[in-house]
């Protein structure tokens, strides 16, 4: 490229001429550019001209944002409502203000809204459009206002939104799960620690242990709803408000539960964004090792459930496998969404006070968490309501070993303390591993040698079911426990239901 750099001192333009040769179509090809500098621009002097095209494009927010426009519009109806009030517009300003507001909002409704090149976000296109729509009069509608108050009342707005609709995802899985561990209460499967296989548990009793780790998150969200439920607008820039505009009745209006306490503090954090993140981040760690398991629990080698096809897909290579694209996706994505967490916490922390352009970073972030977990905790809930499971292979996979630790159990029942217990059962294991034959199949002789104490009851230990109904304390994984789970569960599920 060959570039010439023509710079005109009296108009402060500066002509950028560049000859780039262009291999496809054999020939040179011409780049005219201006750009427009005040006085000594590139050689240092402070930039006033117009915007730099680049930075533009840069600074607008206007293509994610738009989806604030419903929001927007709402607080702007609001906010005319208490100028009428305060007396800064007339009773017929206003009303022609909320006219060209309605009919904004059903043009985005309808996708008819157009966005110009110059509306850089949301606020500015619907202010733009208002004033085509109902000329000199909607100037008066930013009185007092902020875009610093605008912006964050429309968040505000659209998370609260947001937080229930997630609400009745999450409710949705709740149940899906709750209804899936009380109908197959009865198969049994190994329960493992540190991936080693640990003492037999209800397939249900798994369920749940993920179904309590999501009900806990939606206590986080309902708590989360309450710190967004709190109107900054009022608060302008910084300073507050100067022409006594009710604030109660902005609360009131747009159903917030609080106002916000201080103007600096409404404008310049989004605490309540960097907690929805975290929420986020969370919930999809449960349900990120929820997948991980049924990934593990789906494979030739475990067999113990199958993915339905409407969540796993094939490949494109290996006609055999079935891939269980969906769980691995859900594992995926949690690591998408604790990025967006861990990003906007670093952008927040080395802020001065109140708004700062820096806060813009928090509008992709919670949209994309959104949609992101809008997704799964749908998705969730197909695999869930679809999976197969085979309880003769769970069943199956259970081993006498697996006994060791009831093995010495019924010596503790018999009076023995527990640490000696342990050692003779752990003697009857390494017997049984010399002798290469299962743990239960060691004779009345070879467990003497352990323990004098055994006799022909012991039979009784070797009994898969007998071994989970002992754990019949409240949280265990006998029958009559996990079916206070089930229960307790359906009562969170009606307590929370709205
Ligand atoms: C950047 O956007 C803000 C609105 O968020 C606007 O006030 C400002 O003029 C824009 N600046 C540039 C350089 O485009
Ligand atoms: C295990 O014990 C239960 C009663 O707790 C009994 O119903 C079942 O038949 C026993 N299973 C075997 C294989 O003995």
């Amino acid at each position: 490229m060959v570039c010439v750099l023509l710079r005109a001192q009296p108009c402060r333009v500066c002509l950028v001429i560049a000859l780039e040769w262009r291999a496809g179509s054999r020939r040179w090809n011409l780049l005219l550019d201006s750009l427009m500098f005040s006085g000594n621009k590139l050689w240092g002097g402070r930039f006033v001209g117009s915007t730099d095209p680049i930075m533009e494009k840069f600074n607008a927010s206007i293509g994610y944002d738009r989806r604030l426009w419903d929001a927007d519009i709402r607080g702007s109806k609001a906010y005319v409502k208490a100028l009428q009030k305060a007396e800064l517009v007339s009773k017929e300003e206003m009303e022609l203000i909320i006219q060209g507001l309605d009919t904004i909002a059903a043009e985005w409704a309808a996708g008819a809204f157009e966005i110009k090149p110059s509306d850089e976000d949301i606020h500015t296109a619907n202010e733009r459009r208002l004033k085509e729509l109902i000329g000199v009069a909607s100037g008066k509608l930013h009185t007092g206002r902020s875009r610093n108050d605008q912006v964050v009342t429309d968040m505000r707005l659209w998370l609260r939104d947001a937080i229930s609709t997630l609400k009745g995802d999450i409710m949705q899985l709740i149940s899906t799960m709750v209804e899936r561990a009380a109908v197959e209460i009865d198969v049994l499967f190994p329960g493992y620690t540190h991936m080693q296989r640990a003492q037999p548990i209800r397939w249900s009793h798994w369920i749940l242990s993920y179904t309590v780790a999501l009900s806990r998150d939606t206590e986080r969200l309902e708590e989360i709803h309450k710190r967004v439920n709190v109107l900054p607008l009022g608060s302008g820039a910084i300073a507050g408000n100067p022409f006594s505009i009710d604030r109660e009745l902005l609360r009131r209006e747009l159903s917030f539960d609080d106002i916000s306490i201080n103007s600096m503090d409404a404008t310049g954090q989004r605490d309540f964004v960097a907690e929805f993140l975290f929420w986020a981040s969370l919930c999809l760690t449960h349900l990120s090792r929820m997948s991980e398991d049924l990934v593990l629990y789906s494979t030739k080698e475990f067999s113990f459930v199958s993915i339905s096809d409407a969540y796993s897909t094939g490949s494109s290579l290996m006609p055999q496998k079935k891939n269980a694209d969906s769980l691995e996706l859900i594992r995926s994505k949690a690591g998408r969404v604790f990025g967006r967490c861990a990003g906007f916490l670093m952008t927040l922390k080395g802020l001065p006070s109140t708004y700062n352009k820096d806060l813009q970073e928090d509008k992709e972030a919670m949209f994309d968490c959104y949609d992101t977990v809008h997704a799964i905790l749908q998705v969730a809930t197909g695999v869930m309501s679809t999976l197969s499971i085979n309880p003769k292979v769970m069943e199956g996979a259970l081993s006498s070993d697996m006994l060791a630790t009831d093995l010495a159990y019924y010596l503790v029942r018999k009076g023995v303390p527990f640490r000696e217990a342990h050692s003779c059962s752990g003697k009857a294991v390494s017997l049984a591993e010399s002798k290469n034959i299962p743990l239960n199949q060691l004779t009345m002789d070879d467990l003497h040698n352990t323990s004098p104490l055994f006799d022909s009851d012991v039979s009784a230990v070797w009994n898969y079911t007998n071994s989970v109904e002992q754990y019949n304390t409240p949280g265990g994984t006998s029958k009559s426990s996990v079916t206070a789970q089930v229960q307790q569960l359906r009562e969170w599920l009606k307590a929370h239901k709205n």
